[in-house]
């Protein structure tokens, strides 16, 4: 519950890996570069790496969820949380696709990007053809509805999208719109805040991603919404074309951060005339990388969510004819250029960490099949959240990793490991699905504790043993 959103946001305060002095190495540093996973690197700079998920692959395939868990640390619902999935008649909420993929993530320590209150599709006929008085109604129960639902377990939510127009930055003529005024978009706020209010709120729309009129408008209803506390970040989703990352991107979003503002890129893919050929799955490559660089660069910028895991997920195919390929994974799971240069991205972004203050230390046995290191990602008064990284020094098919707390330190939950996390001792082994290590390989876990108020956050040796 709230543990999920203590996870992260974590500022790096030096992720550092001493080797031992069993090794007879003096200080071996290792950077997100090292990471070999999307999730292992992002954890590492305290940043969100999303993915859209979809209910029916969730539940039906293995080989889909293992990487959404492993790869991802973040989750939308692409479609689950929209109002026609959540209240298709009225009052008759549906909570069965929503609560699967929330647990889901909860399950594996991830947050979640909540999708979306108020749009203009994916909302039921009933709503669209009532008075702007029984309209606002349905809408402050839709929203104290499901906000309450998630409450704690869904960090930070799209309370409006797409409410600016394509054209020349105008507002959209919505039924929203027409039937309730501008002032929809305040009430929609108003009530988000009051249902939860310590979800991160949103406003989110595609086009924006220059400086443009249409991000103008986004810009005026954002200061708007700022000087009443009501607005906490913009979300980009930054559907775009190949070779059209805009040049005018960073100094755009940037100008959102400087309103006191978080920024966000909600919806990424890249799309290429099909069939794309090897040069434009590079390009494509190049321009996940400026995207991805420009939201590790940027602290104000919570992360990067990516609309769909495989090619074949994505809306776009069934949206832009004739246009496709627009994601990091093929269809059997296998990785674009583009996955490696989000990876590359997401390390470019570290800062170096410091040469004093280590936090972390490796197992001191020489010759071992594995080694572990802890960090400390993001501490807080009464507890922190730790990730932890196992590397494969020869091929494992399973690890174990056990260490014990100084002090009072307890493991509250805990993912991508299991075993017996909870006492002085710790021993906890692989997930299902991150156990199998070829040499040189890394994976990651990760766990929040909870320690005496003020004191610092432990980081205990850590032993590695495969299983
Ligand atoms: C899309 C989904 O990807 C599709 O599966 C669905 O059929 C239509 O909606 N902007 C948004 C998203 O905010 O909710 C849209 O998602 C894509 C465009």
């Amino acid at each position: 519950m709230l543990l999920t959103r203590k996870r992260r946001r974590a500022v790096i305060a030096g992720v550092v890996t001493v080797a031992t002095a069993a090794l007879g190495i003096g200080l071996s540093t290792q950077f997100a570069s090292a990471q070999t996973t999307l999730r292992g690197a992002a954890d590492e700079l305290g940043k969100d790496i999303g993915v859209a998920v979809s209910y029916s692959q969730l539940m039906n395939n293995a080989q889909y969820r293992n990487i959404v868990a492993t790869e991802f640390n973040s989750l939308t619902a692409e479609n689950a949380m929209k109002w026609d999935a959540t209240e298709p008649s009225d009052g008759n909420y549906t909570f069965t696709q929503a609560d699967a993929i929330v647990d889901f993530a909860e399950d594996n320590g991830q947050t979640v990007h909540g999708h979306t209150f108020v749009w203009h599709q994916q909302t039921p006929s009933w709503v669209q053809g009532l008075s702007g008085t029984a309209m606002r109604a349905a809408m402050v129960d839709h929203i104290n509805t499901v906000a309450n639902r998630y409450e704690g377990r869904v960090d930070s939510w799209d309370v409006v999208n797409e409410v600016v127009s394509d054209s020349n930055g105008a507002m959209r003529d919505s039924f929203w719109l027409r039937a309730m005024g501008e002032g929809y978009i305040t009430t929609a706020f108003q009530t988000a805040r009051a249902a939860d209010p310590n979800a991160d709120l949103y406003i989110n729309d595609y086009s924006i991603e220059a400086d443009n009129a249409k991000s103008d408008r986004i810009y005026t209803i954002a200061q708007g919404l700022v000087g009443q506390g009501l607005l906490d970040g913009v979300g980009f989703q930054s559907h775009l074309i190949l070779g059209q990352v805009p040049s005018t991107m960073e100094a755009n979003l940037q100008r959102f951060v400087d309103l006191g503002l978080k920024v966000r890129i909600t919806e990424l893919d890249i799309r290429i005339a099909m069939p794309a050929d090897s040069s434009e799955l590079a390009r494509q490559a190049q321009d996940y990388e400026r995207v991805v660089s420009i939201c590790a660069e940027l602290a104000d910028c919570t992360g990067v969510t990516v609309w769909g895991l495989r090619d074949g997920d994505s809306w776009v195919p069934g949206v832009f004819p004739g246009e496709g390929a627009p994601l990091l994974f093929n269809d059997d799971y296998s990785k674009k250029p583009a996955y490696n240069s989000v990876l590359s991205a997401l390390g470019d972004g570290t800062t170096e960490p410091p040469t004093s203050d280590p936090v972390t230390t490796t197992s001191p046995t020489p010759g071992a099949g594995c080694t572990a290191t802890l960090s400390v990602q993001s501490p807080w008064n009464t507890g922190a959240t730790y990730a932890g990284t196992v590397k494969a020094n020869q091929n494992l098919s399973g690890w174990t990793v056990t260490w014990t707390w100084p002090g009072s330190e307890r493991i509250s939950n805990a993912w991508s490991f299991q075993g017996n996390l909870s006492g002085a001792t710790v021993t906890g082994s692989n997930a299902p699905y991150n156990g199998t290590l070829a040499t040189g390989q890394t994976t990651t876990f990760g766990f929040n504790i909870t320690k005496p108020d003020g004191a610092t956050a432990s980081v205990p040796t850590v032993t590695c043993t495969p299983a």
